[in-house]
């Protein structure tokens, strides 16, 4: 291993960094995120060095893309022995046929929830994804409505996805007109919830009781897109029962369950996909992030009855591509094989037992919530007030970063750790970086009790 600890060497940004930024805000387009000013010169496992030489324990690994680390040595076998074959050939399955792509599709169908017989349609980014899964469902049902949740991120850069997301309205402004006929509906956000009764009940008897009398009739609508844990809107894990409720709420009018796990497959949550923990069976998933094992592939996968589109109606040429298929199948071998769902379990409980005594310990953390290695920690102004701190969620960020250790926020306030290290973290590792964030998070609620 390259790397055994965090280790900085100069205050990041460095000077090689300062000057590649520069360069990168003259020629590349400003619309990503950039939560920090890190640039990347290399990286193995849980670490990442910075172009000044300074090394950084991943708790983000890669938005969530890295889940066996980076550069995982039977990938990279992998995909030295795919280069030493096909490495660099495109169309397929556009144009023709590979062993390899079937392979992958056969996996898939195995792994993925319901024991059904299904289709799988190949992609390059989870917004692809979610298009394609649009598409086919206006084309099965013959219907042209869609639901989906406030908070929710399915993807940004085609138009289909950033229609059903409904996570910023910086995303949306300026973009309309946006795919029409689309509800968005709240998703459950317990800690911030105020009503009467179960915050799931509420949404689901408003969607049936008020959505679907007054503005999109049931019986209209195609299919009900909904992460099973809103992972960019906050980490946001449904109550008992809600999925289940809405899944049979979508079966009674015939539409189609649309599940993304984009964020949440592949042993996230401590099972192979989250939708398990709550036992339902989607009519379409859709996959993306890890699914390439570092490089980009993206899936839609649903029950085969359904992916009945006549040729020529969905192609996206690079999907298929060899070496993603050879990375995803390698992948999930390393997952299954390294037993990683069971001990991303067993670590991610042992850090959100860690975080839930930050929670005790520091007015400044509100809620801790999550499942597995999804992790979401608020931050508030007081836990008296629960008034959302997005400074709190920025500076512990930043502190965090000075000392070696990469996290992201976000969440409908902006104030919201997200919390998503490689599965296969080790837990003296994950205490490392534990021991770094709650130092940021005292540093912070230090200077939050000097205003
Ligand atoms: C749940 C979920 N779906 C879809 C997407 C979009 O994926 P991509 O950025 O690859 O288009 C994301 C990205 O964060 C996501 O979190």
């Amino acid at each position: 291993m390259k790397y055994s600890l965090p280790a900085m060497r100069v205050r990041p940004p460095g000077p090689r960094a300062k000057k590649v930024i520069a360069r990168d805000e003259r020629i590349l387009s400003q619309s990503n995120w950039r939560y920090l000013p890190l640039v990347i010169k290399d990286g193995e496992g849980s670490f990442i060095e910075d172009i000044d030489g300074n090394v950084y324990l991943d708790f983000n690994s890669g938005a969530a893309t890295q889940s066996v680390g980076i550069d995982h040595p039977e990938i990279l076998r992998a995909l030295k022995r795919q280069i030493a074959g096909l490495a660099t050939y495109q169309p397929i399955p556009g144009y023709f046929y590979s062993e390899l792509v079937v392979r992958l599709c056969e996996k898939l169908e195995q792994i993925t929830p319901g024991h059904h017989q299904k289709k799988v349609v190949l992609g390059l980014s989870g917004s692809d994804a979610t298009d394609a899964a649009m598409k086919l469902a206006r084309w099965h049902t013959k219907r042209r409505r869609f639901i989906s949740f406030t908070g929710s991120n399915h993807g940004l850069a085609t138009y289909g996805a950033l229609s059903v997301s409904g996570y910023g309205a910086g995303m949306v402004r300026g973009f309309s007109p946006l795919v029409p006929e689309v509800t968005h509906i709240p998703f459950p956000y317990q800690y911030r919830w105020e009503g009467p009764k179960d915050m799931g009940d509420w949404v689901l008897d408003y969607l049936e009781g008020h959505v679907f009398r007054t503005i999109a009739p049931a019986d209209e609508v195609a299919g009900l897109l909904v992460e099973p844990i809103q992972g960019d809107g906050g980490v946001l894990v449904p109550p008992r029962g809600f999925l289940e409720r809405l899944a049979e709420i979508c079966r009674s009018h015939g539409i189609l369950l649309i599940v993304d796990e984009v964020q949440t497959g592949f042993g996230r949550t401590g099972r192979m996909f989250a939708s398990e923990h709550w036992g339902i069976e989607p009519d379409m998933i859709l996959l993306g992030k890890p699914l390439g094992g570092g490089l980009p592939v993206s899936a839609c996968v649903t029950k085969s009855e359904l992916m009945d589109w006549p040729h020529g109606s969905h192609v996206l040429t690079g999907a298929g591509y060899a070496l993603g298929c050879a990375g995803a199948l390698s992948m999930i071998n390393v997952l299954e094989n390294q037993k990683l769902c069971v001990h991303a379990s067993q670590v991610g409980s042992m850090m959100k037992r860690s975080y839930e005594r930050m929670q005790h310990e520091y007015d400044i953390v509100g809620d801790v919530r999550g499942m597995g290695l999804l992790i979401g920690v608020e931050f508030v102004r007081s836990k008296r007030s629960k008034e959302s701190s997005a400074d709190a969620a920025k500076s512990v960020c930043e502190l965090a970063f000075q000392q070696g250790l990469l996290t992201a926020y976000d969440g409908l306030y902006g104030n919201v750790s997200r919390i998503t290290p490689a599965l296969n973290i080790s837990a003296k590792l994950a205490r490392v970086g534990l021991g770094i964030m709650e130092d940021a998070i005292a540093e912070t609620q230090k200077a939050q009790n000097r205003l």
